[in-house]
C-alpha cells in the first residue's frame, strides 16, 4: 500500500476564514476529510499535518522521510523564500508534488517564485481545494507505476 504525507504551511489552518474569495470557503478539517477518502478510495495510506512553524514541517519530513513514498505540500508563504523546507524535501529523496489553493502566478509578483518546485515532481496552482485531490491521484498513480 502507498503511503502519502500531505503538508500545509503557515497560515492554512485558517481556511474558510482566511480571504475565502481567494483560497475558498472550505476549512482544512473538511478539505483533510476530502483526501482521507480519496486515499480510500485510492488504497493509499494517507497522514495530513499543518504546521505554522517551519521548524515543525522540517521535523515532520525528516521523521516521515523513510515510512511515506511521497509527499504532497502546500507550503503557504515558505514557498516563495524557505530554502530549509526545499532542503528537507531534496533529502527526503522522495517524489513531491507542491499545491497552491489560489493561481500564484496571478497575483502579486513575489508568489510567481517557488523555490520548492524545482524539486518537485510538479505542481499544481489555482484549483482550490481540488488541487489536493488531483495530486493525490497523480501522486499515486506515479507510484504505482513505477513498481
Ligand atoms: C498559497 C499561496 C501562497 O502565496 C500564500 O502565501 C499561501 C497560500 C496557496 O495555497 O494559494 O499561504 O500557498
Amino acid at each position: 500500500m502507498v503511503a502519502i504525507l500531505v503538508l500545509n504551511g503557515p497560515n492554512l489552518n485558517t481556511l474558510g476564514k482566511r480571504e475565502p474569495g481567494v483560497y475558498g470557503t472550505l476549512t482544512l478539517d473538511m478539505i483533510n476529510e476530502r483526501i482521507y477518502a480519496r486515499g480510500e478510495a485510492l488504497g493509499a495510506t494517507v497522514e495530513c499535518f499543518q504546521s505554522n512553524h517551519e521548524g515543525a514541517l522540517i521535523d515532520c519530513i525528516q521523521q516521515h522521510a523513510e515510512q511515506v513514498d511521497g509527499i504532497i505540500i502546500n507550503p503557504g508563504a515558505f514557498t516563495h523564500y524557505s530554502y530549509a523546507i526545499r532542503d528537507a524535501l531534496a533529502a527526503a529523496k522522495l517524489p513531491i508534488i507542491e499545491v497552491h489553493l489560489s493561481n500564484v502566478y496571478a497575483r502579486e509578483a513575489f508568489r510567481h517564485h517557488s523555490v520548492i518546485a524545482p524539486i518537485c515532481l510538479g505542481q499544481i496552482a489555482g484549483l482550490g481545494w481540488r488541487g489536493y485531490l488531483l495530486a493525490l491521484e497523480a501522486l499515486v498513480a506515479d507510484l504505482q507505476e513505477d513498481k
